[in-house]
């Protein structure tokens, strides 16, 4: 999403707590030629929003577009009576509160800056139940449903809110990549292939045109909408 952005012409700030990862990221992205800036930090705490739309403020003085995409699916919490506590509630603060979070800090310059774009990351668990993912799937239909809230409390300022719906992506989450086996990463690979009507998993690079679509002016009477991206697996 990041690339495609800088591709466009955009000037970005990359938030992630895996400082690593996301140097790796922004220079990558930097490379490009672009403006690219990055905040280190958890996105379920406050001071990260803060700290993210602060820097969107004093760096480049106004806020187009915001893209609520952190999440996380641990392994462990399965059923109900599979989730721990803990797992239940870091589950709903990270995929959802999160999302909150920044909509909450990014909307006050949006509004300043005239209006804006929110696309949030569901999943197609978020509109329908996904078994062994009970957290998971109900932090992403909380996504669909902040998603129409902001749509409908923000329209008069100019901010449109939509969100995705990707379905079986390239790649396991990162926190559920650590807990299986590269056999079983096949599997997961190789059950997509036979269960999504086109046949294959989606590539990030065909989600982040989604993105594109619903953050930028081609979307301009988009709002509240949830764009499914899954190869039609919903479908079946
Ligand atoms: N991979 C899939 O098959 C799939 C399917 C449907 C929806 N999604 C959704 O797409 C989004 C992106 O998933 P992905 O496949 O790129 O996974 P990913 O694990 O590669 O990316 C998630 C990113 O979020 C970051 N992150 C996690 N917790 C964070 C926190 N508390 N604070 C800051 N950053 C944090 C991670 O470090 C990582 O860089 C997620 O919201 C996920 O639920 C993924």
């Amino acid at each position: 999403m990041a690339r495609q952005v800088a591709a466009e012409g955009g000037r970005l700030i990359l938030v992630d707590w895996d400082g690593t990862s996301l140097e790796a990221a922004r220079a990558a992205v930097a490379d490009s030629g672009a403006d690219v800036r990055s905040v280190v930090g958890d996105v379920s705490e406050e001071s990260t929003a803060k700290a993210a739309v602060g820097h969107a403020r004093s760096e480049f003085g106004r806020l187009d577009v915001l893209f609520n995409n952190a999440g996380i699916d641990p392994l462990p919490a399965r059923s109900v009576i599979e989730t721990e506590v803990a797992d239940w509630d870091r589950i709903l603060d990270v995929n959802v509160r999160s999302a909150f979070l920044m909509s909450r800090a990014a909307i006050p310059l949006m509004r300043e800056s005239g209006g804006g774009s929110i696309v949030n990351t569901a999943s197609i668990a978020g509109l329908k139940p996904a078994g062994e993912e009970a957290a998971y799937s109900v932090s992403k239909a909380a996504m669909v449903s902040l998603t129409g809230t902001l749509a409908l409390d923000f329209a008069v300022d100019g901010i449109r809110a939509n969100c995705i719906c990707p379905g079986f992506m390239e790649k396991v989450m990162t926190d559920r990549r650590r807990d299986l086996t590269e056999a079983e990463q096949q599997a997961r690979a190789a059950g997509a292939a036979a269960r999504v009507p086109l046949g294959r998993q989606g590539t990030y690079e065909e989600v982040a045109r989604a993105v594109l679509f619903l953050a930028g002016s081609d979307a301009s009477y988009v709002t509240g909408a949830t764009l499914v991206v899954d190869g039609g697996l919903l479908l079946r």
